[in-house]
């Protein structure tokens, strides 16, 4: 049986070398005898995907992606050009989809995650008041909700464009949702979701540069993760200054306390903590997420949980497909990326 290969992103100044981000992704599965072959990221989400693999060899068996963030349609672009030239992407555009976006994976982790609805997008149109109005009232109608798409949320924008303290508040929804589309444009993805906002730990310390390297062995990477906030559309600062600090002076002013799971085959691979804050020791307690996620049916997905602040139990803020799910560094990534070529 062939062993798995890898693609990663080419660096766009040097399309011979990975792009800073993944390098040491990269050098990690060099170490462990495994084989990468890099794309061009720029050709996939301009919609060129055969130019994208170009130097991806011939009948190169089965692969795993490791990078940004793809649209589901440039995803599925992708693994076609792929198979057009021999290979195989090991996760499926459905099975990408699935991971990817919010309505994919909500119906099997219903319960375990935030109360969801979501508005189609049409174009990059605001939904209607009566659209928002109808989707309020299905997430309950009152109480407090956060807004994002099928895949992101603004939350460096927090109050601008992520959190409602108020569904009952149509005019103060519209006005979330409308900038939040606004700031989205053209990146928006798949439609709006509304979510009901739940109070989880958080940490109280000052929030953390998320664009710093969590080793801090070299600074050239400046963006944020495949699933940070800083995407190619560039819109948020490094800063962090305006976090998701929850309800108004309620709190310490830190981020939800998150771990990400990293999952293959139903299995936990890597438990580790949520970029946002790389150094955060985290325990989340799995018991229930093992028969969602092979529920879900997906072999290589992330979920990132979070402890409800009354004590509760942990939570499902999160999944996310593994490929573009973005794995701070500082954390031993060795027993997941040697999963992966065995896998
Ligand atoms: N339903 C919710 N209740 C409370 N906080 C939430 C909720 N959903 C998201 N958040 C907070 O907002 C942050 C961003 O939301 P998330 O769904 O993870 O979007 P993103 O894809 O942008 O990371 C989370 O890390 C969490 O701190
Ligand atoms: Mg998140």
């Amino acid at each position: 049986m062939p062993v798995p290969s890898m693609l990663f992103p080419a660096d766009p100044l040097n399309p011979r070398r990975p792009d800073p981000h993944f390098a040491w992704e990269a050098r990690l599965l060099r170490e462990l005898g495994g084989e990468h072959h890099l794309v061009d990221h720029d050709a996939l989400l301009g919609g060129r995907a055969e130019e994208a693999v170009q130097r991806v060899p011939q009948g190169g068996g089965p692969l795993w992606y490791r990078g940004w963030m793809l649209p589901s349609t440039r995803y599925a672009e992708f693994a076609a050009a792929l198979t057009a030239r021999g290979g195989n992407l090991l996760t499926s555009p459905p099975g990408y989809a699935a991971a990817h976006e919010l309505p994919g994976w909500y119906g099997v982790f219903e319960g375990a995650t935030p109360p969801s609805v979501w508005i189609p997008a049409k174009g990059t149109a605001a939904p209607t008041p009566e659209e928002l109005a109808d989707a309020a009232t299905r997430l309950g109608g009152s109480g407090p909700a956060i807004v994002k798409d099928y895949v992101k949320s603004r939350k460096h924008e927090w109050h601008e464009a992520c959190y409602v303290p108020e569904l009952a508040d149509l005019a103060a929804v519209g006005r979330v949702v409308g900038r939040f589309v606004e700031l989205q444009g053209e990146f928006l993805d798949g439609g709006v979701v509304l979510r009901r906002y739940e109070e989880f730990e958080r940490t109280c310390g000052p929030l953390r540069d998320t664009a710093r390297p969590a080793d801090g062995s070299d600074g050239s990477d400046g963006a944020d993760g495949p699933d940070g906030a800083d995407g190619p559309d560039g819109a948020d600062g490094p800063d962090g200054t305006d976090g998701p600090d929850g309800t108004d002076g309620a709190d310490c002013g830190g981020r939800a306390v998150e771990a990400r799971v990293w999952w293959l085959d139903g299995r936990p691979i890597l438990v580790g903590p949520h970029p946002d804050a790389p150094h955060q020791r985290v325990d989340p307690d799995l018991s229930e997420v093992p028969a969602l996620v092979r529920r879900l049916g997906c072999r290589f997905v992330t979920t990132d949980l979070a402890s409800r602040a009354d004590g509760s139990g942990w939570r499902v803020v999160e999944v996310g497909d593994g490929q573009v799910s973005d794995l701070p560094r500082g954390v031993d990534a060795s027993g997941l990326l040697a999963s992966l070529i065995a896998a």
